[in-house]
């Protein structure tokens, strides 16, 4: 929705139901004088000024928990895939190159490997009991170092040392003032030259150019990416140009089940506020 119709539009309403593509701040919260609620269609809240809402007395809500699976099986898949190059496979077949006796290029296997994870909530842990029973060992950095890192079977280690260790690197962890362009260039000449890099968090975690200047140095060896910055990732931007990069388009929640119970949890959300009561799911409760 236009951003002038959307102003114009909440100046009457009550309730407002959002994705991760709207800016919720002071700007709209001024122009919607009957606000009582806001319900997001995401776990994700970078696109939100919590402090505002608070400000002007509007819960936010939100829908955690649902997506973790759904999340950690398009992590892990963007890792599977990556590493069998499915996707050159299928490109390869439609191609004819195959019939024609070409040649594609190996994969690399992924057991006794080592994934590292960076942001280990309960997605993190989702994606480190696949990568366990896939027989990979897990290594995670996260803000705060989990009690229970035992129990999951991962190891927490600094994230220098993550950076240097890991063959795989899947990053998990939310947008902030902290985790804003957390890898660029220095982090990328500090991994392997084989590493796999898997973003599944936020584009903005990642500095692009430094990305596609790594992926074309040969400082790392592959990237798959679910989301971009920008989204969406422009016909005629660099990234398309690489071989060595898988791109989907930002669909780590994108399951019937999984946006479906989404989809409820938002409405719940929104019709406790409109009716002055608790949200299930409330950020700034
Ligand atoms: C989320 O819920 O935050 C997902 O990234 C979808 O935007």
């Amino acid at each position: 929705m236009p951003r002038d119709i959307l102003l114009e539009w909440v100046a009457d309403a009550e309730g407002l139901i959002v994705n991760n593509s709207v800016a919720v701040n002071e700007e709209l919260l001024q122009n919607a004088p009957r606000l009582k609620v806001i319900a997001q269609m995401a776990v994700g809240y970078d696109n939100v000024d919590i402090e505002a809402c608070s400000k002007y007395n509007i819960p936010f809500g939100n829908t955690p928990g649902v997506l973790v699976d759904a999340t950690a099986d398009l992590a892990f898949s963007l890792l599977l895939c990556s590493a069998r190059r499915i996707h050159e496979g299928w490109d390869f077949v439609r191609a004819n190159s195959w019939a024609l006796g070409h040649k594609l290029s190996f994969g690399i296997d992924i057991a006794g490997k080592t994934l590292g994870i960076v942001g280990m909530g309960q997605i993190g842990a989702a994606v480190a009991q696949r990568a366990k029973a896939f027989g990979m060992n897990v290594i995670y950095y996260n803000r705060n170092r989990r009690h229970d890192d035992d129990k999951i079977g991962v190891a927490y280690q600094s994230f220098e040392n993550l950076l240097d260790k890991s063959d795989a690197i899947i990053v998990l962890t939310p947008l902030s003032q902290e985790t804003r362009g957390l890898f660029g260039r220095e982090e990328f000449r500090k991994m392997k030259s084989t590493a796999y890099f898997i973003n599944v968090s936020r584009g903005p975690v990642v500095n692009t150019d430094a990305l596609v200047e790594a992926l074309q140095s040969g400082e790392i060896a592959y990237a798959a990416l679910d989301v971009t910055d920008p989204e969406p990732v422009a016909q005629d931007h660099p990234l398309l140009k690489l071989s060595n990069i898988l791109i989907t388009p930002h669909i780590g929640s994108a399951t019937v089940e999984t946006r479906t119970a989404m989809a409820q949890i938002t409405v719940d959300n929104l019709l406790a506020g409109l009716a002055d009561r608790p949200l299930a799911a409330c950020v700034n409760a």
